[in-house]
């Protein structure tokens, strides 16, 4: 049955900011079993979703394809339900996040081998990536289950099937690369005449012996492999549109006190201050925890200023940064004291009264190591929302030096309890979300430029 037509910004390549989303006309999604078709009240960006656009998640393989609709967390109302759809009906008003979650199985191999990297700068090894994936979804995918290994951290990806499959590579290696051969090390040794020259002999050694090593390498790898299983996101997107489908997994009810662009700012934005703030740096926010310090960097951004307003509800003394014009904003949210991060004493987090820091909620980028670590209590922790080659290495380096002070990345996983619980919140008034502006769907990618621009108050919102 075709379907009717709805209006929509995609994107058909990596960069190009703004200037790339095009306005297009394509047929209203259909829900599968599990999810339902909204209407879109108001959609919110994060800088996820142009972090996309730039090719930055592309190791992640996002976007799935071209032409893809970004932006992910929207409000808005149900007007079809699939099949198995149980909690939600024709007309209920929802908040939800455009994601299919799946399971993953990471498996991590410790030491990256000269093998493995002949074989990712080798052309052969996107048609591998291809086949393999074949595979996964052909076998796979009904049951949500995808295996992807990651050999390098942060990473080049790879993907095997299973780790059996891998050990057919270590002994494919051992019969590319064979046993060092007796006779040529004697005549190596001995620089004697035999049926290979001397200088072909001593490099068939290097050869063999290359080889040897980079098979006990592999199959340690193996051994010591260490599998992790996580939720990812799938099929990310699809916001920025009039209507769009979500998973029942992912939607939330909206009451009707809390407007639909209040609601459309919560998922990625509230949920990481949320889970940033309780998961890692311990925070009860019934009050009931031991008192904490602690920091959150830009706090008048999206993430931020949730993270402020949720740090005051539990026991918390909270040294905030912000740029000069938003410190009474910043203040207005609960924090008790404020640093304009372009000042000396704000460039080193420097708290006014004195006080060291239990946990850092960093939400932006650009700060070493050597600025946290003298602000930091013995077992203060940064948590790090931004993760980047340096900081993953100075994390690797805090676990190998069994250091008390940690560097946490941190990625956000929405879940809709998480949902529910911020709504409910939102509703009895303890967390407001600051709306930075509004634009219509026609001038989204003016919303697009503002949130790469990176000095929005608040949250960015499109209505359709
Ligand atoms: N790991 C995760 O799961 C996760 C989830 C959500 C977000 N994130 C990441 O977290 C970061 C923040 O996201 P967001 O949505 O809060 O961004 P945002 O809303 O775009 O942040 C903008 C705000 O940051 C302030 N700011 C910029 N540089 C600053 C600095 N050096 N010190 C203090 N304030 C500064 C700006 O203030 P001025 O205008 O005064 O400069 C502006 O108010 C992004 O990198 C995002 O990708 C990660």
């Amino acid at each position: 049955m075709s379907r009717k037509l709805m209006q929509a910004l995609h994107y058909d390549s990596y960069g190009g900011g703004s200037a790339s989303l095009k306005h297009v006309e394509v047929p209203v999604p259909s829900p599968n079993k599990n999810e339902v078709l909204l209407k879109l009240d108001a959609i919110t960006i994060n800088p996820v979703d142009w972090k996309i656009q730039k090719g930055l998640l592309r190791p992640l393989f996002l976007p799935r394809q071209f032409p893809h609709i970004p932006c992910t967390d929207v409000a808005g109302e149900v007007v079809e339900v699939g099949p198995q759809v149980k909690d939600f009906k024709v007309g209920d008003k929802v908040v939800a996040k455009l994601t299919h979650q799946v399971l993953l199985f990471f498996f991590f191999f410790p030491f990256p081998t000269v093998f493995q990297l002949k074989m990712i700068t080798n052309s052969v090894f996107n048609q591998r990536v291809e086949l393999e994936f074949s595979l996964l979804f052909g076998d796979l995918k009904n049951q949500g289950i995808f295996v992807i290994d990651i050999d390098f951290i942060p990473s080049i990806v790879c993907s095997r099937l299973l780790p059996l499959w891998a050990l057919g590579e270590g002994l494919m290696l051992l019969c590319m690369e064979p046993p060092v051969n007796g006779r040529a090390v004697s005549a190596a040794k001995s620089r004697a005449p035999t049926d290979m020259t001397t200088t072909q002999s001593c490099s068939k050694i290097r050869q063999n012996l290359t080889g040897m090593l980079l098979f006990m390498i592999y199959s340690v790898n193996y051994l010591i492999t260490i599998v992790c299983v996580v939720y990812a996101e799938w099929q990310y997107g699809g916001g920025f549109a009039e209507f769009a489908v979500a998973s029942e997994s992912l939607t939330a009810a909206r009451p009707s006190e809390v407007l639909a662009a209040e609601a459309a700012a919560l998922p990625i934005a509230g949920l990481t201050a949320h889970d940033a703030l309780t998961q890692v740096a311990g925070v009860k926010l019934d009050g009931s925890g031991q008192p904490k310090n602690i920091l959150i960097t830009a706090a008048s951004g999206g993430v931020g200023h949730y993270a402020v307003q949720l740090a005051k509800l539990g026991n918390t003394h909270v040294t905030a940064t912000c740029g000069a014009r938003n410190i009474d904003f910043v203040k207005s949210l609960g924090a008790d004291e404020v640093l304009d991060y372009r000042t000396p004493e704000g460039a080193a987090l420097t708290s006014p009264s004195g006080r060291k820091y239990d946990a850092v909620i960093h939400c932006t980028t650009g700060i070493p190591w050597s600025t946290f670590d003298p602000n930091l209590t013995e077992n203060g922790k940064v948590v790090d929302l931004t993760p980047s080659l340096s900081s993953l290495t100075t994390f690797a380096l805090k676990k190998l030096t069994f250091s008390k002070k940690q560097l946490v990345p941190f990625f956000v996983t929405v879940k809709r309890e998480g949902l529910e619980y911020l709504v409910q919140l939102v509703k009895d008034g303890k967390l407001k979300t600051v709306i930075d502006s509004k634009f219509p769907l026609s001038k989204a990618e003016d919303a697009w430029a503002k949130s790469i621009d990176g000095h929005a108050t608040g949250k960015i919102i499109v209505e359709p």
